[in-house]
């Protein structure tokens, strides 16, 4: 997937694309990602990109000009685009899941009050939001899109890492993990999970996972069973029935 990014902090990225999942991922050849600097578009001799808003209030706006210029170079009019605002659509899995299957994406970062509406009505902007709470620029929800779009991406986690191997696990919330050693400061690890029993661990990991759904997140809980307990093993179901009828 090719995805291009105007922002006014370049170097914000570097952090996320320099590490971890994401530079593998690159590496890899299943993203590639161009960041593009909207100050180096700017006509203003002075380097600006924002401007106070007509009809006054508070803040500044990001003006048309540097990113409508960026924007030329990478897209034509009406060809997606998404800006980060927290007047968008919140982002959820189905959502991320059906956007890492696109072959490109360019996403603006706004600042200040936002950017001048011209440039959305121009690009036919997709609005995108991480969550009901207001960050100072779109660079950091640019990146929680990406990173949490791009583990839906064939190939960028590792096998067991396989998101669709948690199908069982769909809208649950997760088992606890531990790791070696067996005891720590006499704290120790469920011993089922030195059984070897692969059905009695898969059924310790999906038993967890339910009760700390119930408990943490009831409304997901019961989408879970709508949409799934009718296509539970009679195993499972029994799982499912002993979480239910625990208060
Ligand atoms: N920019 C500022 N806040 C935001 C949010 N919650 N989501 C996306 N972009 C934003």
């Amino acid at each position: 997937m090719k995805i291009t990014i105007l922002t006014i902090f370049p170097e914000m990225f570097s952090a996320v694309f320099n590490n971890s999942m994401l530079k593998l991922a690159c590496e890899k050849g299943l993203l590639a990602v161009d960041v593009i600097d909207i100050r180096e578009y700017t006509k203003d001799k002075h380097k600006k990109v924002d401007d106070t808003p007509f009809g006054g209030g508070a803040g500044m706006v990001m003006m048309a000009q540097p990113v409508f210029d960026a924007l030329k170079k990478v897209k034509s009019k009406g060809q997606g685009l998404i800006y980060m605002s927290p007047k968008g659509k919140v982002i959820d899995e189905e959502y991320l899941r059906a956007l890492s299957k696109r072959d490109e994406i360019t996403i603006l970062c706004g600042h200040y009050e936002g950017v001048d509406q011209r440039i959305l009505d121009y690009f036919k902007a997709e609005e995108v939001s991480i969550g009901d709470y207001v960050l100072t620029g779109g660079e950091l929800p640019a990146m929680v899109l990406i990173d949490s779009m791009a583990r839906f991406i064939e190939g960028v986690l590792k096998g067991n890492e396989s998101v669709e191997e948690e199908s069982l696990y769909m809208g649950l919330l997760e088992y606890p993990h531990y790791t070696k050693p067996r005891e720590y400061e006499g704290l120790k690890v469920p011993e089922v999970l030195f059984s070897g029993n692969h059905e009695e661990i898969e059924d310790w990991k999906f038993e967890e996972s339910l009760r700390l759904t119930k408990k943490r997140r009831p409304d997901l809980f019961e989408r879970y069973l709508e949409d799934y307990e009718m296509h539970l093993s009679k195993a499972k179901k029994k799982i499912v029935e002993k979480i239910r009828n625990e208060s």
